[in-house]
């Protein structure tokens, strides 16, 4: 097996351009979510979605533990959004306006492109990360455009 670097690895997958989604669910402690960019559509019928979270998210067991979540795209103009969902220890929803997705109560954040909200349908480990399948309870969009991550900017 090649050993590939973690930097090299990170800067030629950084070539392929994503949006950003923040993915949110409802923990006894309140809101909780984190920024993701593995991000796919990956069925219609049924209408299943999948993301990959890290072993190392700490957002990850709350949203598995609740069951349920809402996928957040953010528009452009939203980076700030990004990168706060991304901070490690940050008060994540303290300057936040969102309100209850209707299945899951995960926040639907405010200015959001597009949201989809979902239960766990399936869980599957790979490698350091999760594959976690959801499927779409209610979805809807607003007709701004995205925010795109692409070489570790945004635009
Ligand atoms: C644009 C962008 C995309 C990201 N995509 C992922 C991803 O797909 N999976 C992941 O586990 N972390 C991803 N992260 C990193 C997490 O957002 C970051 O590690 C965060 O602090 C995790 O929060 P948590 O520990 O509360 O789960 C991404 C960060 C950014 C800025």
């Amino acid at each position: 097996m090649p050993v590939i670097p973690a930097a090299e690895y990170r800067r030629v997958l950084g070539h392929f351009p994503t949006g950003v989604v923040v993915i949110t669910t409802l923990g006894p402690q309140g809101p909780a979510g984190l920024s993701i960019n593995s991000f796919t559509s990956v069925s219609l019928d049924p209408p299943l979605i999948g993301f990959f979270p890290a072993h190392t998210s700490g957002s990850w067991p709350t949203i598995r533990r609740h069951g349920a979540f809402c996928v957040n795209i953010l528009a452009a103009g939203q980076e700030d959004v990004a990168r706060l969902f991304a901070t490690p220890g940050a008060d994540r929803f303290a300057d936040v306006a969102w309100l209850p997705a209707p299945h899951s109560g995960a926040p639907i954040l405010e200015g959001v492109t597009a949201w989809l909200d979902c239960v766990i349908e399936a869980v599957t480990p790979t490698g350091d990360h999760d594959f976690v399948l959801g499927r779409v309870q209610a979805l809807d969009a607003a007709s701004t455009n995205p925010l795109i991550y692409h070489r570790g900017l945004y635009m």
